[in-house]
């Protein structure tokens, strides 16, 4: 680990049976041996509570802690994270080994910090439908809404006969004949979400109240990953991480098969990137990678081989976004159970595999930076983890899910070299020139009245405003809230099936719009227009309302028009090529097949080169903050 030029290492995430083999048994040996080596080499340590995996003999006292699915099937044990976050044994089951560990620990000199647990929602594991779910859902709702009546109301349950007379009549939103009440599917989103915060939040005053009360506290999140709200629960941390596999998900996710093919080995130019900005405000500034994916991962369709700077390529991009560790899942190969396949720093037989050399290239290209800080952005990206919530509970269209929206809005305002802030609802927009909406459902009036209030232009882009929180549409009709700001009116929508699509017009050139198109009644003229004569462009003000899903490139446009109203500087990247500032420094990645050559103007190169092959970065010092 010392020749890699690591640093931190994290244990521990998954050792409960190792750490107390049967009931009260505790086996403290190994793993006090484990943070000796460690600290003897210098090494700090990240030591987690191990929660993620109940050991089989409490899975055989207390079978009730097991999951249970949608279908009413329960999950067993023989794999991980097979617990219900709403079990009241569970939960103390959990504080009690979770207390040990820090009790043992929390003093050591060499731990440094606490993971909380393992990623949390891996599996598909937020929601389980037991018994004692549908209890505590049930009070969760007595408590949320008062009275069966005001539920009642809230939820429009006159609708087909929906009505409850008590609390304990209502069920989890599953094996209903059709689709449950969007109500009442949202209020199981929220309470599912709730238990994950507050099962967090006990682990968190355990370690807050021990001897090592001065430690920070993580969690690592993952990519794509919205089944629970991750901001309350980052409000707990001190820093929030997470495990970044970007060739993993790329071949999972929705990326077109040109890009899949084009970025096969190095991964979307914009996905990681996101991801930084966003655990970046969920973790309130403070933010890392606790798992970078070190070469390929087992779990994909597909699992390319990255490109051999990959490694190092992803662990700088992180750096450039403010990241303040990077961390390599996992350091050697397992040559046995369900990750045999997954590649790490080191082979299964102890030998260097392709990633050592390239994170030990990190290590020393980190020492070599000077020390500049992140700074705020003028162009800031609202994710709002309940609208993502909506957009799935009613989809209504492909392509029209909140995160898959955002990272296309992100993304376009990459490709013109913008640097972006994610913020949540509650953020302070002083500061920033431009909010982009990216189809966020839900969208407060506090959120309008303070981008009022600190001049920041919109840009609200199509199903933005279009739910209240009790899941209906607004009095006003969507965009509900940003009616105050842009005076139009969603009166029709038309959901466009694949291979379908509207010609239209727009600043001169011809436009496609396909997947979405909303009909607007307004009193102002679109600046963009379908063939047919509806507009799908509006602008009032300076904000803009965009009634029609547009792809990254499109939406390029659109913001470059945007900027050059409010001037803000665009700096449109070569195909894959990447900018992002930290304070004065000015990192360039390039995620393209092809070399490309960028210079920054009168800064000085002091990493890499002008002309930059895949996979390669640059680093260049200007004078000035320039983003
Ligand atoms: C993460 C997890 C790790 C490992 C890794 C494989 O989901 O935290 O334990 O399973 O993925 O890529």
């Amino acid at each position: 680990m010392n020749e890699a030029g690591i640093e931190l290492v994290r244990i521990a995430e998954f050792a409960w049976s190792r750490i107390e083999p049967s009931r009260d048994q505790f086996d403290w040996q190994w793993l006090d041996d484990a943070v000796t080596t460690l600290h003897n080499a210098g090494l700090k340590i990240i030591m987690c509570t191990p929660t993620a995996c109940p050991p089989r003999w409490l899975v055989d006292e207390m079978p009730d802690i097991l999951p249970v699915d949608s279908e009413g099937r329960v999950r067993g044990f023989g794999s991980r994270r097979h617990y219900r976050f709403a079990s009241n044994a569970y939960r103390r089951e959990a504080q009690r080994i979770s207390a040990a560990v820090i009790d043992r620990y929390a003093a050591h000199e060499a731990v440094v910090g606490w993971q909380t647990d393992n990623e949390f929602g891996c599996h598909d594991t937020v929601t389980s439908y037991a018994d004692d779910d549908r209890a505590a859902f049930q009070q969760w709702l007595q408590t949320a809404y008062g009275t069966v009546d005001a539920l009642n109301s809230d939820w429009g349950n006159v609708f087909w006969s929906q009505e409850y007379q008590r609390f304990d009549q209502i069920d989890t939103p599953n094996l209903t004949v059709t689709e449950p009440n969007p109500a009442h599917q949202f209020a199981w989103r929220c309470f599912a979400s709730d238990q994950v915060s507050r099962f967090n939040a006990q682990q968190v005053e355990l370690i807050r109240n021990s001897a090592g009360a001065d430690r920070w506290i993580t969690h690592n999140f993952m990519g794509n990953s919205t089944d629970f709200d991750h901001f309350p629960l980052g409000h707990d941390l001190d820093v929030a991480t997470w495990d970044s596999y970007p060739l993993g998900f790329l071949d999972q996710g929705w990326a077109s098969d040109r890009e899949k093919q084009r970025y096969r080995r190095i991964g979307h130019p914009d996905w990681a990137a996101f991801h930084h900005d966003l655990y970046h405000a969920v973790g309130r500034g403070r933010f890392g990678v606790m798992e970078q994916q070190p070469g390929p991962v087992n779990w994909a369709p597909s699992n390319a081989e990255p490109l051999d700077s990959a490694p190092a390529f992803w662990g700088m991009e992180a750096i450039a976004h403010g990241a303040e560790l990077v961390s390599y899942f996992r350091f050697q190969q397992m040559p046995q159970a369900q990750e045999q396949m997954h590649a790490a720093l080191r082979l299964s037989d102890g030998s260097a595999s392709p990633a050592f050399a390239s994170v030990q290239h990190l290590a020393q290209s980190i020492r070599s930076l000077p020390d500049h800080e992140r700074k705020q952005a003028q162009v800031a990206l609202l994710f709002d983890y309940r609208s993502c919530w909506a957009s799935d509970i009613q989809h209504h269209a492909a392509h029209m899910g909140t995160l898959e929206h955002a990272i296309d809005a992100y993304s376009a305002g990459r490709s013109l070299g913008l640097d972006i802030d994610i913020i949540g609802q509650d953020a302070d927009l002083n500061g920033y020139k431009l909010l982009i909406i990216p189809g966020t459902v839900f969208v407060s009036e506090r959120l309008i009245s303070a981008a009022s209030t600190a001049g920041v232009k919109l840009l609200a882009l199509a199903r933005s405003g279009s739910r209240n929180t009790s899941f209906s549409l607004p009095d006003n009709l969507a965009p509900g809230a940003l009616q105050s700001l842009l005076p139009v009116r969603v009166v029709a929508v038309d959901s466009i099936r694949e291979g379908s699509l509207h010609k239209a017009t727009a600043l001169g050139a011809e436009w496609e719009i396909r997947y979405w198109r909303e009909r607007i009644d307004s009193p102002i003229e679109p600046i963009g227009q379908c063939d047919d004569g509806t507009g799908f462009w509006y602008r009032h003000q300076g904000h803009h309302y965009l009634n029609a899903r547009l792809d990254a490139q499109q939406l390029a446009v659109v913001m470059q028009q945007i900027c050059r109203e409010s001037s803000i500087a665009v700096l449109p990247m070569p195909e894959g090529l990447r900018r992002r500032c930290r304070g004065n420094l000015v990192f360039l990645f390039n995620f393209s097949p092809e070399p490309v050559r960028w210079t920054e103007g009168h800064a000085q190169r002091i990493q890499g080169n002008e002309e930059l092959k895949t996979g390669e970065w640059a680093v260049w010092l200007s004078e000035s903050h320039n983003d």
